[in-house]
């Protein structure tokens, strides 16, 4: 990457022209090479086995920017992979110079992907091709592509309406935004079960231009019912994707239709965000890459059209094709999926402090303001000294976070690691659990945003669960299997495995304690160390977290969001013990059998809710 850096950077030199120079990507020729207001610059494929994607013509406008977007080359029938897909969609040529470009002032609101907010609404139309070129199979793969989208959508708690429309000679409107019913989710999901690729099976061409007419049908319905004027109307940002081969072989060019929905929600520059189309092929199909490229809408630094190989490929583009940032609340347990996030961005609770000289203790935003930790962090701390302490908080700015100052920290009084020394248990953990107030609101962002705690009105939003729930209904649902697989993060930032065991499973999970004669001589009953306050991890196939990683969430995700069920608290086998790289994890030698015990949040419900008190909204018990 370097070089390329260098080489743009020195492109900059020449006199600046009103727009950056645009680049010429890989497997394309440009004609054109003046930059200035209203300049053309014209591209087209290297070789006439490639197809192109983007705009074949982009305009320097007045604000500094192209049109269109960045025209690629590529093999017409070549998967896209979700991680090409993340360069594609994250830095262009044109985003790079956009940075080194002094004269060039990106404005905030250029049509960026869809974007997930509280004000507004957002309706939705998924788009189902199920014409004759389109099997059966593959129409399935475009179903349950769908069913996720559809999940993953309602899992922001955002106002929004999902429209789902089946398509070949003629649409089928299975869910239309005007029926209250497109804002729940399990209603949502119960028509989208209900599609059949047989509803089609007498009128098998391929009408795109009805199926987006349809759409501008329903747009023209919502307008009229809700009024042209209303911010009721102009508020909503609308998003069109079509799982399709493109192949339209009826109703004559989708353009028109197109153009009538750009016309009825007056998209011009000012308001380009308020409409993103995408088309895309997924599964074994012969796609027509043109005509997808042709319907994807044309934006600067985005790409609109895809060929993918599965619904999970869907699924982690559909994770790019989604803009947080405008999600500025402390709405709980919401980390990217992606699997190309950076490690902040995934677990954006995170934080890490030091209270005492040598180690680190982690910790996990709860709210904008309180971090919940271990206990055992501040035993030998000087508490005196807690002006000094820093915890670092992701910064979507920032690789190294953002510090913030401890105004207040709180340890359980019943934490005292030296309470049963009588009875030859050199360490108790019991009530190991802390909280810190920071000295000021963390700023909400992709890189900083709370876990949600189990037994909270948040939670329960989350958990999509009825208002009357329980703190009871909740543990039951996220801790009733034997082996709940559940995660810590590692110091490097890593999200680590392991499986919280219950039942009979916890007690031979816990059972290995009595052999630690080291540790706890004349040992007979292991309930005296590991209480019922207790998770345990640890055996086969899981990771230990090291001793550095006291404090962090222990956390599980359910229906695309994340709940904390525990915090890291002792172990008997430190994976990180007498190395300085925090990338290099030891395997437990020969006889050595690895165990953690972390906190249960669930079992320190009284200590929470005393403090927690007119921060987060508790349950009943
Ligand atoms: C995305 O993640 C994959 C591993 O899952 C990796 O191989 C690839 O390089 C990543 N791509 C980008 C653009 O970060
Ligand atoms: C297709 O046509 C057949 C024969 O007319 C009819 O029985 C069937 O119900 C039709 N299918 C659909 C989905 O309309
Ligand atoms: C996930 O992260 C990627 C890469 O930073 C970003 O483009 C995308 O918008 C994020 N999506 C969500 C849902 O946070
Ligand atoms: C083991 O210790 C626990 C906790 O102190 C106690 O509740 C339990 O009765 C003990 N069990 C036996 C068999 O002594
Ligand atoms: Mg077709």
């Amino acid at each position: 990457m370097a070089p390329l850096l260098a080489l743009l950077a020195l492109l900059q030199l020449g006199p600046a022209s009103h727009c950056p120079n645009p680049g010429i990507s890989v497997g394309t020729m440009r004609t054109g090479s003046s930059f200035d207001l209203g300049d053309k610059v014209s591209y087209r494929c290297s070789s006439t086995n490639l197809v192109l994607t983007g705009s074949v013509e982009r305009e320097c406008l007045s604000n500094g920017v192209w049109s269109g977007s960045e025209p690629i080359c590529r093999q017409p029938y070549s998967y896209d992979f979700p991680e090409d897909v993340a360069s594609a969609l994250g830095t262009s040529f044109t985003h790079l110079l956009g940075a080194t470009n002094p004269i060039q002032k990106r404005t905030e609101n250029l049509g960026r992907k869809i974007q997930i907010q509280r004000s507004g609404h957002l309706n939705l139309y998924l788009l189902l091709d199920a014409s004759q070129s389109v099997s059966e199979k593959d129409f399935n793969i475009f179903k349950e592509s769908a069913f996720l989208m559809v999940d993953r959508i309602f899992s922001f708690e955002i106002k929004v309406s999902v429209a789902i429309i089946t398509f070949a000679s003629r649409p089928k409107i299975i869910m239309s935004v005007l029926n209250e019913r497109s804002q729940n989710v399990m209603e949502v999901m119960d028509s989208l079960d209900s599609v059949c690729y047989k509803d089609h099976e007498n009128a098998t061409g391929t009408n795109t231009y009805e199926a987006l007419n349809s759409v501008y049908l329903m747009m023209n319905n919502q307008m009229d019912r809700l009024g042209m004027e209303t911010s009721a109307w102009q508020e909503i940002r609308h998003a069109i994707i079509l799982l399709t081969d493109g192949k339209s072989n009826m109703g004559g060019s989708p353009k028109p239709a197109v153009d009538n929905i750009r016309e009825i929600l007056g998209i011009s520059r000012n308001r380009n965000d308020y409409l993103d189309i995408y088309a895309i092929g997924v599964g074994k199909l012969d796609v027509d890459w043109k005509e997808l490229n042709e319907l994807g809408s044309k934006k600067d630094g985005e790409r609109h059209a895809f060929i993918l190989q599965d619904a999970k490929a869907v699924q982690q583009v559909f994770e790019h094709i989604l803009d947080v940032s405008k999600l500025t609340d402390t709405i709980c347990g919401v980390g990217n999926m992606s699997v190309n996030a950076s490690d902040q961005e995934r677990t954006p609770w995170q934080v890490t402090f030091k209270p005492k000289s040598k180690e680190t203790c982690q910790g996990s935003l709860i709210s904008d303001q309180w971090v919940l930790t271990a206990a055992h962090c501040f035993h030998d701390a000087q508490m005196e000294d807690r002006h000094l302490w820093r915890v670092i908080v992701g910064d979507p700015t920032s690789h190294h976070g953002k510090e913030f100052h401890v105004e207040e920290v709180l340890v359980a009084p019943g934490f005292n690691v030296h309470a049963k020394q009588s009875q030859g248990i050199s360490e108790f953990y019991a009530d190991d659990i802390a909280l810190l107030k920071l000295s000021q609101r963390v700023k909400m962002s992709s890189h900083a945003r709370p876990i949600c705690l189990p037994c909270t009105v948040g939670a329960n939003m989350a958990l999509r669960r009825s208002p009357g729930s329980t703190c009871k209904d909740h543990e039951t649902e996220l801790l009733s299997q034997q082996k709940v697989p559940a995660h810590f993060v590692a110091l490097n930032g890593n999200r680590m495995n392991i499986n919280l065991r219950t039942g009979p499973e916890r007690t031979s999970c816990i059972e290995a304690v009595s052999q630690n004669k080291g540790s706890f001589p004349g040992l007979t009953n292991v309930s005296e160390v590991v209480t019922d306050q207790f998770l345990c991890s640890g055996m086969e196939g899981d990771d230990s977290p090291c001793k550095g990683e006291s404090g962090g969430a222990v956390f599980l995700e359910r229906r695309y969001r994340f709940f904390q069920v525990g915090l890291v608290s002792w172990g008997l086998f430190d994976p990180c013990h007498g190395s300085s790289n925090k990338n290099l994890r030891r395997k437990p030698p020969h006889g050595v059998v690895p165990r953690d015990f972390h906190i249960s949040l669930f079992r320190l419900q009284p200590w929470l809710r005393q403090h927690l008190d007119g921060v987060l909204d508790f349950l009943p018990l």
